[in-house]
């Protein structure tokens, strides 16, 4: 496990963009695609950014690159301002050249009665890529990991979860108030984020500092499940210094 604690989240932001453009280089010139996790939330917002901008002052090419997204809330649509589909589209794939077939989002709209094939269908899709190569992760404040809420065991695969009372007060101001906040979502599992061969996992701003503590000094377990996190052989934790700042010195 690794810390790289930065002084600006911007700073951060391109450490990783610049680590998945390699990536994506190095890949295309052997002749392979790259898989990415993506996530959503405020705080990648600067890693798609400086992609964004590479693709255009630099000519970072994504035509190899299939998109898995990590969770995405049910009952919205893909066209409701606050869905996750959307939020990727604003911020990214229009902006790139991910084939439109290379993107992969859960799909937050299906009957109750389809959504386990259908999460059985994602994970499908994930191992026929190839499995994911870089996913980029945030920590929510009660250390929830995509949408796995505090209680998720290690084990847990792509599913139908209901969202944590603090989730949903933490979202209320992308909807209008707590009560119009979904109750549930499709997320990946901690098992399915644990697979991918590299974790990039981002936390910014004093008001992270507390559960990233936690994620990194507290007992592995469902309690904090981004504590399984540090488990991964591959992962690094990409702070600023006001999320690391509850850190004891040693983990810096
Ligand atoms: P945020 O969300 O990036 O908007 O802080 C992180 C998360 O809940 O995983």
């Amino acid at each position: 496990m690794k810390t790289n604690v930065t002084s600006h989240q911007d700073d951060a932001a391109r450490v990783v963009a610049r680590e998945i453009a390699g990536l994506i280089r190095a890949h295309d010139a052997a002749g392979r695609g790259t898989v990415l996790g993506l996530a959503t939330g405020q705080t990648p917002i600067g890693v798609y950014a400086e992609l964004v901008r590479m693709h255009r002052a630099e000519g970072l090419d994504f035509a190899n690159v299939v998109t898995f997204n990590l969770d995405e809330y049910v009952g919205l649509g893909a066209g409701h301002p606050a869905s996750f589909r959307r939020f990727m589209d604003e911020r990214f794939f229009e902006h790139v050249n991910v084939p439109s077939g290379s993107i992969h989002v859960l799909d937050g709209d299906l009957a109750a009665v389809d959504v386990p094939a259908s999460c059985a269908d994602y994970e499908a899709a994930i191992a026929a890529a190839g499995g994911i190569d870089l996913q980029l992760l945030g920590i929510g404040r009660n250390g929830h990991v995509a949408f796995n809420e505090p209680g998720t065991g290690r084990d847990s695969r792509t599913r139908l979860v209901e969202l944590a009372p603090g989730t949903r007060a933490d979202a209320a101001r992308f909807f209008e108030g707590q009560g119009a906040t979904p109750h549930h979502a499709i997320t990946m599992g901690i098992a399915t984020v644990l697979a991918a061969r590299r974790l990039r996992v981002l936390a910014f701003g004093a008001h992270k500092s507390s559960i990233v503590r936690r994620a990194l000094v507290d007992p592995v377990g469902p309690d904090v499940p981004a504590t399984f996190l540090r488990e991964h052989r591959d992962v690094t934790f990409c702070l600023d210094e006001a999320a690391a700042g509850e850190l004891p010195q040693e983990t810096h």
